[in-house]
Formats: structure tokens, sequence, C-alpha cells
């Protein structure tokens, strides 16, 4: 495999960027070629995606075609799906697509379904509320044992059961437990212990603190109260909890929303929309694997990730999806995508000479343009925005008259003029001349009004993508999750970077361990840097 910065495409990239991309003008762009939006937009499973607002023309895109070629990317992306241990510092397989494989088809197949229905049928015996007496799920885990469920509970509102609420611990903050435990009732919760290895300081904590509270307020029968989701069954057994379910070391945390890692979400929606999230994602699978690279959604954006990091010099992308539902998509696409391409050496272990994963951020609709976004129009970067637009809304049925609905329709209709509205004015802008054209012309008493229309004028041209969802049903929220995974994929590839492992986590979590007895009063500060020495003697006064 040949890195990328070694081929002759990123040769020709350089040049083109030089000779065309840097003063490229989406305005005029759009003006030279009536056809762009068609031969810029793309459908994949579920999504459809309007890449016309980038600031690439045909030759970018057939350079960047050619640079996936020469780094053999399709090859790289069957060894993946084939079972090859392309996690090479961790020597594993990387197969969470073989979680979403229809029954007969891809690899571990058996092990895969027999723990799928066994799941299945148990959280649809928690879902019988009347029989369980279960009313509220609480699901400890961190990182991706809780980013997936946490970001997918709320974003299929419509379809989660009546009866159950659910709550998301992760911190070990203890005030983000201690906010849960204070609204609920032993006999009516259930705990979901998720940790891929079961030794996770913050969830080990939480678990014994949850364990501890459900017996101090007179809970029992702990077996049918707490539940583990792990690779480690033997740990979860040590820790008391008789049913658990498990995976593999071939499946990543931030990947593992699809298998056991999903429970929170199986009990919510139900067997049946389960699967539908897994198909939903295997339809997107099929597309990365058969779709030429030309048309390939995720392949187009993870070369679009590229051309902006890597030629345009960007270091970040928002995303701000135009659905409440979606509100902590940004959260599960930050440990999604830098925790995989957030890597400074490339796989054989050398220095990379470019950047790799940009910083990835947003806040919902509307939310966000009354934030951050006077940055993304006027601010001194440039920052390739994605808008995530959802066309018919899925309102949950709390009793709506007509009124109610007709007005919910037309909140519906502000949100997508909004989201449509924004990208069109990142590109196209407003000149001073324009501001200056504004009635009733604003006025300050402390500046001329062409100095304030410079104050007013957006510079435009600012990139954006728009990715177009009809519903958000547990299908299309599937195939957007995994269109995410398969870009992520798509640009470490070419970076040639391991996308699958997270050694940067790990030195915070030693030292950790190592300051812990020191923050007590008479621990050793002595041998530690003057700094930390000296935050800790204020912590300890
Ligand atoms: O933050 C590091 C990490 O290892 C993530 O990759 C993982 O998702 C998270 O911690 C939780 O790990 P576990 O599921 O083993 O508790």
């Amino acid at each position: 495999m040949i890195r990328c910065d070694r081929t002759a495409a990123w040769a020709a990239l350089k040049g083109h960027f030089e000779a065309h991309g840097r003063q490229f003008d989406l305005r005029e762009a759009f003006a030279r070629d009536p056809g762009r939006f068609s031969s810029l937009s793309f459908e994949a499973p579920g999504v459809f995606a309007d890449l016309s607002k980038n600031l690439l023309d045909a030759a970018t895109l057939h350079f960047l075609l050619d640079l996936a070629r020469e780094c053999g990317l399709e090859a790289q992306r069957d060894a993946m799906f084939a079972g090859a241990a392309i996690n090479t510092t961790e020597d594993r397989a990387v197969l969470h697509t073989a979680l979403r494989a229809p029954r007969g088809q891809g690899p571990h197949n058996d092990e895969v379904h027999a723990v799928l229905d066994a799941m299945l049928a148990w959280a649809e015996t928690v879902r019988d509320t009347a029989a369980s007496g279960i009313r509220h799920v609480v699901n400890i885990g961190i990182g991706g044992s809780d980013l997936g469920p946490q970001m997918v509970v709320p974003a299929l509102d419509a379809f989660v059961h009546p009866g159950l609420q659910f709550h998301f611990v992760s911190n070990v903050d203890g005030h983000d437990i201690s906010t849960v435990l204070s609204r609920l009732k032993p006999a009516e919760t259930l705990f979901i212990v998720a940790s891929k290895t079961f030794t996770t300081q913050e969830t080990m904590a939480n678990a014994q603190l949850a364990r501890a509270w459900f017996e101090a307020r007179g809970g029992t029968d702990i077996a049918r109260h707490f539940v583990a989701t792990t690779t480690n069954v033997e740990a979860a057994a040590a820790f008391g909890i008789t049913t658990t379910f498990g995976f593999w070391d071939w499946v990543g945390g931030r990947f593992s929303l699809w298998c056991a890692i999903g429970l929170p979400i199986a009990v919510a929606i139900g067997a049946d929309h389960f699967r539908e999230l897994l198909a939903g994602a295997h339809a997107m699978d099929c597309h990365f694997v058969e779709a030429p690279l030309g048309t390939n959604v995720p392949v187009l954006l993870g070369l679009l990730d590229v051309w902006y990091r890597n030629f345009h010099g960007t270091t970040s992308r928002s995303v701000a999806p135009y659905h409440h539902g979606l509100r902590r998509l940004p959260a599960y696409l930050q440990q999604l995508e830098m925790e995989s391409n957030g890597k400074r050496v490339d796989r054989d272990g050398e220095l990379l000479p470019y950047h790799s994963s940009p910083v990835v951020w947003g806040e919902p609709g509307t939310n966000g343009q009354h934030a951050y976004f006077q940055m993304l129009h006027q601010g001194t970067d440039l920052i390739p925005a994605e808008f995530l637009l959802v066309r018919r809304p899925t309102f949950g049925s709390f009793g709506l008259n007509e009124d109610l609905i007709s007005r919910l329709e037309h909140q519906q209709t502000l949100l997508l003029a909004n989201g449509l509205a924004q990208s069109q004015a990142l590109m196209c802008g407003k000149t001073t001349d324009q501001a200056l054209s504004d009635r009733p012309l604003p006025v300050s008493t402390q500046m001329d009004a062409a100095t304030l229309a410079r104050h007013r004028g957006f510079p435009g041209n600012r990139p954006s993508t728009t990715l177009l969802l009809d519903r958000l049903t547990p299908h299309s929220l599937g195939a957007l999750i995994a269109l995410y995974e398969h870009r992520v994929f798509t640009s470490g590839a070419l970076w040639g970077i391991n996308s699958f492992d997270q050694w940067g986590v790990e030195l915070g979590k030693v030292l950790c361990r190592d300051l812990l007895p020191r923050l007590v009063e008479g621990g050793a500060t002595a041998d530690l840097d003057a700094s930390t020495a000296a935050l800790i003697a204020r912590l300890r006064a």
C-alpha cells in the first residue's frame, strides 16, 4: 500500500490546488455550469448528498479518485470486510460490518446472530413493562459504550417505548450518576453495565455505586436489575452480574452500537426496529463495497475531507444536524472521527509529514446559528460546514389535535428554511456594496456608512455539504451512521494510519492512577512537576 503523499495523484492535486483550487469561486462555478448540482449530488441508501457547494470541480474529483485508487482504497476496504487483522497494533480484525450482515452472510455469522437473537428476545421481556415492572433503564458506560446508544435513543424518540425512560451515565464525576439516581426507585430500574473491557475506571466506579445504591434503597434481585454487555464475561460474573450479552475483540468500542452495546437501543425501540437499524447500516455497507468510487458517497466524503485538510489547510469541520433528535450526533462523531484518525504516525510508525483528523464539532440547528455560526460566516478561518436535513418530521404522538399538528409542521418548514439559508449564505456572502444598499440602512453615530457596511459584509465562498434524509427512521439512521464510519475509514486509509487503535487515551489513565494516592493528605508530590504539585496542594488545602 502506498501512502498518499507518495502518489502521483498527490502531486497532481498540489499542482491543481495552486493553479485552480486556491482561487476557486463557488458562485462562478455555479454560474459557469448549470449542471453543477446534478453532477455533484449523489444517492446512497437512505441519504442524499449534495456536494455541489464544495470547493471542487471535475478535475479535483478526478485527481482525488486517482488518489483513492493509487492508495489501494478498494483493496484496503476489501481486507477490512474479509476480516484481515488491519488493526495491526492490537493484531485484531475490524469487523463491525459483520454485526449487521444478514443471517447466512459475512464472517462470524452464527455467533453474531446467536447473541443478537438472545439479546433482542431479552429486550422484549424488559419492554413487557407490565410483567417486568421496569420503568427506567440506566446505561452505565463511557466512550464507545455510551455515545452510540446515547445518540441513537433520542434520535429515534418516535419509536421508543412510551412506558420507559432512558438515562445515560458516563462521567466518573458523581454529579452525573447522583442526578439520575435521585429520580429512581430500585424496583423499577434496570442497570445496563456496558464496557468492552469491563475494567474502565469510570464505568466500574459508577456500576459499584449503582449496586450500592440499589442495595441501600432496599432493592432485591440484582440478577434481574443488572445486566452486562461486554467481551469480558468473566469480569462481569465476578461483579455479580449473571445476565451478560457478549461481543468480540474484533468490534472496536466506537463501532459497537450494532452488537450487545446496542442493548439500550433494542430495549428502547424493540427487536424489529433494531433489526431495521442493522439493515440500514448493511445497505450502506453494500453501497460502500459495490458502488463505483466516483458515486460512492462515503468515499467521496472521505476524499473531500482529505482535500480540505491537506490542500486547503482547514483544521476543523462543523456538523449541524437540523433534527433535534440528533443533538448528540456531533459528540458521537467526535469519538468516531477523532479517536479513529487523530494519529501522528503512519502504519509503519513513521511520523506523518501531513495532517490527519480535523477537529469535528457542532450543535443542532438552529441553536448553533445563535452561537458559533457567526464565526463560520465572518471569522478568519475556512471551516467546511456540514448540514444534515431531514425532510419529514417524526413527532412522537402525544394526543396532537389538528391545530397542533399544523403548527408543528410549520416549525418543520421553518427548520428546513433555516438550514438551507445557512448554506446559501455561506456560499453567496454579501459584498460591501450589497450591504450599502440594504434598506433601511443601519446607521451608527460612530462610523460612516461604508465602514459599517464592511462590518456587515460576508465574504461568501465558504463550503458546505448537505446530507438529506427523507425521515429519521431506524433504517435511515443505521445507514447514516454507517456512512460516517466508512467515510472515516476512507480518509484514514488514504492517510495510511491505523484508524482502529486509540493509544492516545492510555497515558492519562496511567498518570491518573499514579496521582490518585497523592491527592489525599500526606501523599507525596515532591517528585512531580511544580505546576501539578502546586495544584494538588491547593486541592488538598
Ligand atoms: O476512551 C478510550 C476507550 O477505550 C474507548 O475507545 C472506548 O470506547 C471507551 O474507552 C470505553 O471502553 P470500555 O468499553 O472498555 O469500557
